[in-house]
């Protein structure tokens, strides 16, 4: 008998309306990254409801130290891909550095194109006050856009360090309110980033629109992994906020190397896997 996944028990698709249907009946919001087709299926088929072409894959599947260098091109490139495998989940593409910050109406080009070229949902941006003006004019547009605050890696340069934000009062403060400025400005959710859990639940409760916490507490609406830190594909990161789910970086070294040792003794491929 086949697996039944939970895309196929409850196939409708999820949709930004849905989100905010989920947060106000108080059910959470299951979210995790992709970066291709392959990946997007089997987390699709798993019942995730969101799915992030993150930035992260400058990091993840680019191998470099920041999400800086990722372009616009990459971005299209593998969100084309993530939707190819996904048939229930909201599918929503982080626009890259620099590809928004210049001007409300670069911002609109970009995320067009993204939108155009891929098929994705949505965007997501980075940032508080500053980019509520891109915000506003994607939505009028019909672009719906997620926010992602607190600790934000495109800010790495000024940050300085990847450690937790909104841990002192002003701070803090500041990611309040900016919360409620995306939320004016149009936006259907908010990422917050590593930030203590204290604020990620005043901020979740203050909000109509749904908080998704990456190190942010319990009380936020939905969560999301990086899906190469939760399987432990990922083995030199190791934050607070990762949960392991599998190990699959251990599990594939073994296959490999069985793989390695069979065919230099020549017992791979034997008579029955030949022609
Ligand atoms: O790029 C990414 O994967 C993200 C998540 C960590 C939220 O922004």
């Amino acid at each position: 008998m086949g697996t039944t996944y939970t895309s196929e028990i409850n196939p409708k698709k999820v949709t930004t309306r849905r989100l905010f249907d989920m947060k106000k009946k108080g059910i959470k919001i299951s979210c995790l990254t992709a970066y291709d087709a392959l990946i997007a299926k089997i987390v699709d088929d798993a019942g995730v409801d969101l799915i992030l072409v993150g930035d992260s894959l400058g990091n993840i599947v680019q191998g470099h130290d920041t999400t800086l260098p990722v372009t616009l091109e990459e971005t299209i490139y593998h969100t084309k891909a993530v939707m190819r495998g996904v048939r229930r989940a909201l599918v929503v593409a982080d626009m890259p550095f620099m590809s928004y910050q210049v001007s409300a109406e670069e911002a609109f080009r970009n995320a067009g194109r993204i939108m155009k070229e891929t098929g994705c949902h949505a965007v997501k941006l980075e940032g508080g006050k500053l980019v509520t003006e891109a915000i506003a004019r994607l939505n009028e547009a019909g672009i719906p856009v997620m926010g992602h605050l607190g600790l934000t890696p495109q800010s790495i340069n000024k940050f300085g360090s990847y450690k937790a934000r909104g841990t002192n009062e002003v701070e803090a403060e500041k990611i309040f309110a900016d919360a409620h400025s995306l939320q004016e400005a149009g936006a259907f959710a908010i990422v917050l980033e590593k930030i203590p859990a204290e604020l990620g639940k005043k901020v979740t409760e203050s909000l109509e629109i749904p908080t998704i916490g990456i190190g942010a507490g319990p009380n936020c609406d939905g969560q999301i992994l990086v899906y190469t830190d939760m399987l432990g594909l990922t083995v030199d990161f190791h934050p607070r906020f990762v949960r392991r789910y599998a190990n699959l970086h251990d599990e594939m070294i073994k296959a490999i190397s069985e793989y390695v040792d069979d065919v230099q003794i020549g017992s791979f491929p034997s008579h029955d896997e030949s022609y």
